[in-house]
C-alpha cells in the first residue's frame, strides 16, 4: 500500500537548542515551558519528555492538559494558566500536585473548600489586557483569603497584551502598574512570555513563561531570533504534474490564470491537514530547493504550485510547506493569520514524525 507523503516532522533537538539560546537571554530567570494546545501542535508529551531536564516547570491552559502530562510520567511542576474550571479541578490539582492560577473569586472559594491546602497557587492580576485576572485593588484580600486557607506559597503573575512592542502605550501602562504591584510583593512574580523575554523590559520577573520562541517561531525584535530553529517542518511530495497553456485557469473558481505556459505541480496537502485555505497566490513553497508560488485556491486535500521555474520536478519530488524556508511566520503572513495559529491547528491527518 502506498503511504501518503504528507507529514509533520518535529525536530526535538531544535526545541532543546532554542531553550538553551533563550535561557542565555533570560539571565538566570526560571524557565517555564508553555506546552498548552498539544505543545503548540508539536505533541505535548513528546516535547515535555524531551526537555524535562532543561526546564524548571511547564505551563498548560487547562487541567486536562496537565493530567495528560502527569499520566505520561512528567513529574516537574505544571502551572494551569486558566486555573480550575470547577471544584473537581481543584481536587485534581491537589491530588496530582499541579499549580493552579486563580483569576476570580469562585476559584478562591473552590480552593478554600478543599480539605487540604494547595501547595502553590499563582494569582493572576489584570494589569491592562482585560482578559483574565483580579483588579490590583483585590490583591490584598485575595492573598489574605488564600493564606487563611493554608496556602503557603503564592506567586504573582500577569500577562502583557503587546509585549512585542515594548515602547507602546499599552506596554508602558502595564509595566508601570506591574512595577507598583510587585514592589512590595514578598514572593515570586512572573510576567514574561516569549516577546517579553527581552532584556530592555527591565522589571522584576522570576519566571519566564515561554512558548512560541521555544518552538522556533519568530517574535518581533527578539535578540535570540537569529539563534532560533524552527521545530516543525510540514512536508509533502508532488502528487501530479501537468503543463497548461497561457490563459488557462487552475483550481476552484478558476481564479488563478496562467500568464505563460506553465508547469503545475499538485501537492497532496490542503486545509484538511492544516494548510491555511486563506493562503494567497504567491505564498512560497519549497520544491526541490527552490521557492515556487502557490497558485489557485487551496482545496481540502490538495493545493497547486507553479513549478515552471523549478529544476527537476517529478512526481514524488519533496515539497516543504513550512520549516526553515519558508518559515511558518511567512506562510501565516501570506494567509492573514499568525504562526501560532498555523502550528496549533494541524488537524492530525498528516502523520507526525519525531526527529531527535
Ligand atoms: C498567560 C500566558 N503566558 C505565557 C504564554 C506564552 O506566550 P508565547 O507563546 O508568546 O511565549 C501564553 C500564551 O498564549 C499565555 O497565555
Amino acid at each position: 500500500m502506498m503511504t501518503r507523503s504528507t507529514s509533520v516532522f518535529i525536530d526535538l533537538a531544535a526545541i532543546g537548542d532554542n531553550i538553551s539560546a533563550l535561557k542565555r537571554s533570560l539571565e538566570g530567570r526560571r524557565f517555564m515551558a508553555v506546552v498548552k494546545a498539544d505543545a503548540y501542535g508539536h505533541g505535548a508529551v513528546a516535547v515535555a519528555r524531551h526537555i524535562e531536564q532543561m526546564v524548571d516547570a511547564y505551563a498548560v491552559a487547562i487541567t486536562e492538559e496537565a493530567v495528560e502530562l502527569r499520566t505520561a510520567g512528567i513529574s516537574k511542576p505544571i502551572l494551569i494558566l486558566e486555573g480550575p474550571h470547577s471544584e473537581n479541578d481543584v481536587a485534581i490539582a491537589a491530588k496530582q500536585d499541579l499549580w493552579p492560577a486563580v483569576h476570580d473569586l469562585r476559584q478562591i472559594e473552590w480552593c478554600r473548600a478543599h480539605q487540604r491546602p494547595l501547595p502553590h497557587i499563582w494569582i493572576k492580576i489584570d494589569t491592562g489586557m482585560h482578559r483574565l485576572g483580579f483588579a490590583p485593588e483585590q490583591l490584598h484580600s485575595v492573598k489574605q483569603s488564600l493564606e487563611g486557607a493554608g496556602c503557603r506559597r503564592l506567586t504573582l503573575m500577569s500577562h502583557l497584551a503587546s509585549a512585542e512592542f515594548p515602547d507602546s502605550a499599552i506596554t508602558t501602562q502595564q509595566l508601570n502598574l506591574w512595577r507598583q504591584i510587585v514592589s512590595d510583593w514578598p514572593g515570586d512574580v512572573s510576567l514574561f512570555n516569549s516577546a517579553a523575554s527581552r532584556l530592555e523590559l527591565a522589571t522584576k520577573n522570576d519566571w519566564a513563561r515561554v512558548g512560541y520562541a521555544m518552538y522556533g517561531g519568530l517574535v518581533k525584535d527578539l535578540s535570540s531570533n537569529s539563534e532560533l530553529k524552527p521545530a516543525m517542518r510540514f512536508e509533502t511530495a508532488v502528487l501530479a504534474l501537468r503543463r497548461i497553456a497561457a490563459g488557462e485557469a487552475v483550481g476552484y473558481g478558476g481564479h488563478w490564470i496562467a500568464r505563460r505556459d506553465s508547469l503545475i505541480a499538485t501537492l497532496p496537502v490542503g486545509y484538511g491537514d492544516g494548510y491555511p485555505w486563506a493562503a494567497q497566490n504567491g505564498t512560497p513553497i519549497e520544491i526541490n530547493g527552490s521557492l515556487a508560488p502557490l497558485v489557485g485556491r487551496v482545496s481540502m486535500d490538495m493545493l497547486t504550485v507553479d513549478a515552471t521555474d523549478c529544476d527537476d520536478v517529478e512526481i514524488g519530488t519533496r515539497a516543504i510547506l513550512w520549516g526553515h524556508n519558508p518559515g511558518v511566520d511567512e506562510v501565516a503572513a501570506a494567509s492573514g493569520t499568525i504562526g501560532y495559529e498555523l502550528m496549533t491547528r494541524m488537524t492530525g491527518r498528516a502523520t507526525r514524525c519525531y526527529e531527535e
